[in-house]
């Protein structure tokens, strides 16, 4: 017996590649949007003998993305005999539990709800695609006419209908009734293509693409968004920053009124332009219209109704009145829709939020949900474009719309997701994060779900850091010197644009000069004050301003020192700028708990790894005045302390990420030594 799995079929080496060159270009569909399948024969381990095929894309994956691995893959006689047992549309949703019985060995990829439209169309190459200019075309309410005139006999009109094997068997019945057609649109939702080879199908599925987009190119009116406002263009570029950064801590709690989300911004032309024309509060207001957009941008999104113009605080007033109207008509809409079978409403808050002459905020339970989130929006405004310079946008009906959003199958796939880890949704600005202690926390909040800002005097450290946690949906790097009120107030708004707002802040940011009264200059004292002392209350003051508008709570933790307390050697300048610290931590813990943050803090002692304020001379001038080796300075403090423990980086982690949990969700004011035990430094 051959082993099946040593060699790729070359089946699927071309569906393969021709999914990813398909998934490649943002105008031949959505991010992990449509799905590909080829049909072909293996030789099945078992008889021996020849078995048919369907590979298809499995559920949940990007076709850009795909690999071998991301495959569903069934026996075609199998699948194809569901037909015989199929009850009926109203239960339709069953034949999704049915594919597990038609898969061949372990079957790859879990079946998507698309995978009888593959299998039942008598083509041995099937795409189906959410380009664009093909939604434009299915989404206009003339597009079955369009489709004629457009496209002649060679690409046929199927009406709405909800994707699922009654819709499989609709697409079969007009490829075998159309012999002539290289595909069909789907209306209100997509495209699907057919060949005989994978070339023809992608050449089709182009050709369908292109040939719409052209056709609005050259057919479209001239301001399909309707004649400029004004009032409504964009702000210049600075200005437009300033305003989206000063409104986005409001924006994103409106959003997470239910549930915490993690926030995009966008300023892209095409959602400022969309903006600025008159017909956007209509448009604005009948929402989305692909299947797959529902779940990330809900039906519609919050559109503020005032002009560029307008100031932070009027906005911001608005905003709060329409956070409450659109949660009322998103209950309306629940209330309208739901049956008793239906799911528990999900949340009333919006997950797209469109300001005038600013930008787009977009929200989901992490980074990459948020920005997908705010990519659909790109693709419905490019639809609603294209749909009204040709005719007019005519989405599918609201009942509709709820059947996708609140389907049972997606209901099934949410109650699936592995638990969100602790700091899921969470955004943390840590100072000083591109060495030591700083980079350590960095790491572990990252790792335990938050979003995390680096924040560090050099740019190009605090990007390196950020590169080594992750991509930019998780850590982003940013410069400032703790120290300058305007660059920390640049590092919170830049903070805020990256992942919407702000939520557990840790003042890290520290050096030390260890110096005699008489040897401390002054410019010794202020740097050390400025960084510290200072550095602290900035970040403390501008990042406290951001988590009182938002309304969420939050954390603020600083990393003091032992020697806050202690009365070390030579240290009147270090020590008195830790206390000056320590004593931050209790002022605000009581002035902020009004607001549900917690201010608290943790006091290291004798970090040697890793740090670089010990690598730069203050960790060779210890061992000197210790009479150790420097590279054993760590082990040396160890012999020190109660535990006998060397204190490392990742140890204060710990306890920062400990502070911010749950588990000490009651707890303010207060001051965690990590030093391995040192009695002189005991809090009482
Ligand atoms: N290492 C220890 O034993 C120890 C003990 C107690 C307290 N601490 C405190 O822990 C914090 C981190 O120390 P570390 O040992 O990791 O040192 P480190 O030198 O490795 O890291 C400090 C970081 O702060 C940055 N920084 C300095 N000035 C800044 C400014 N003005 N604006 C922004 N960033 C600035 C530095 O560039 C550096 O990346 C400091 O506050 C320090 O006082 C350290
Ligand atoms: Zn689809």
């Amino acid at each position: 017996m051959s082993d099946p799995k040593a060699t790729v079929n070359p089946t699927v080496e071309q569906l393969v590649e021709r999914s990813n060159r398909l998934g490649a270009d943002p105008r031949n569909t959505n991010y992990a949007g449509g799905n590909t399948s080829a049909k072909g024969t293996e030789t099945d381990p078992v008889t021996g003998e020849d078995v048919e095929l369907l590979w298809v894309k499995g559920s949940g994956g990007d076709l850009g993305t795909l690999t071998p691995g991301g495959l569903a893959v069934l026996r075609l006689d199998r699948m194809r005999a569901l037909v015989d047992v199929y009850p009926g549309v109203d239960r339709e949703d069953e034949m999704v539990a049915a594919f597990d019985y038609c898969l061949h060995g372990k079957g790859g990829a879990a079946p998507s709800i698309d995978t009888a439209m593959h299998g039942l169309v008598d083509a041995a190459h099937v795409d189906h695609l959410h380009p664009d200019s093909g939604i434009a075309i299915a989404t206009s309410a003339d597009g079955e006419q369009l489709t004629s005139t457009i496209f002649g006999d060679q690409v046929v009109w199927v009406p709405w209908r909800r994707p699922g094997f009654q819709l499989g068997l609709d697409i079969a019945e007009i490829k075998e009734k159309n012999p002539q057609a290289r595909g069909c649109i789907l209306g209100g939702h997509g495209i699907t293509a057919w060949g005989d080879t994978s070339e023809e199908a992608e050449a089709n599925s182009l050709w369908i693409i292109e040939t719409a987009s052209a056709h609005i190119a050259e057919h479209s009116k001239a301001e399909p968004f309707g004649p400029a406002l004004d009032g409504y263009a964009a702000l210049p570029e600075e200005e437009r920053r300033a305003k989206a950064a000063a409104l986005a801590p409001t924006i994103r709690g409106i959003a997470s009124a239910d549930r915490p989300m993690v926030g995009h911004f966008t300023d892209a032309d095409v959602v400022l332009e969309f903006l600025a024309h008159a017909e956007h509060p209509r448009l604005g207001e009948l929402g989305t219209s692909c299947p797959d957009h529902f779940l990330r941008t809900k039906v519609k999104p919050l559109v503020l109704d005032l002009p560029a113009s307008a100031s932070v605080e009027e906005s911001i007033a608005r905003l709060q009145e329409l956070a409450v109207s659109y949660r009322e008509d998103y209950q309306g809409y629940y209330d309208r829709n739901a049956t008793p079978d239906s799911p528990a409403i999900r949340g009333k808050d919006p997950l797209v939020v469109l300001v005038p002459g600013v930008g787009m905020f977009s929200f989901g339970k992490d980074k990459q949900t948020a920005r997908v989130a705010g990519e659909f929006y790109v693709n419905a405004i490019n639809v609603m474009r294209g749909a009204e310079g040709l005719s007019s946008y005519a989405p599918i009906d609201e009942s509709e719309k709820f059947r996708i959003e609140y389907w049972a199958l997606e209901e099934a796939k949410l109650q699936r997701m592995p638990k969100p880890k602790p700091l899921a949704t969470r955004v943390a600005l840590v100072t000083g994060a591109a060495s030591g202690i700083g980079l350590a926390t960095a790491k572990k909040l990252a790792a335990e779900g938050a979003c995390v800002v680096i924040a560090d005097l050099s740019l190009d450290k605090a990007q390196a850091a950020a590169a080594e946690i992750g991509s930019a949906d998780v850590a982003v790097g940013v410069q400032v010197d703790v120290s300058d009120a305007a660059a920390v107030q640049a590092a919170v708004d830049a903070t805020v644009l990256a992942f919407g707002g702000v939520d557990l802040v840790v003042n890290n940011a520290g050096l030390s000069l260890s110096r005699s009264l008489l040897e401390t200059s002054e410019k010794d004292w202020d740097l050390q004050h400025d960084v510290m002392a200072k550095g602290s209350f900035l970040v403390a003051q501008a990042t406290a301003k951001a988590m009182i508008e938002q309304g969420m709570g939050g954390d603020i933790v600083y990393i003091s020192s032992k020697n806050s307390i202690f009365a070390g050697p030579n240290n009147v300048a270090y020590g008195a700028a830790k206390a000056d610290q320590a004593h931050q931590v209790r002022l605000l813990a009581a002035e902020l708990g009004e607001h549900g943050i917690k201010v608290n803090g943790v006091n290291p002692d004798g970090v040697v790894q890793g740090s670089g304020i010990f690598a730069s001379g203050w960790g060779a001038n210890r061992a000197a005045v210790y009479g150790v080796e420097e590279q054993d300075l760590g082990k040396f403090y160890a012999q020190r302390t109660i535990l006998k423990r060397e204190v490392l980086p990742d140890n204060i982690a710990n306890a920062v990420f400990v502070l911010c949990t749950d588990q000490l969700s009651h707890t303010t004011g207060l001051h965690i030594p990590v030093d391995a035990g040192v009695a002189a430094a005991f809090l009482r």
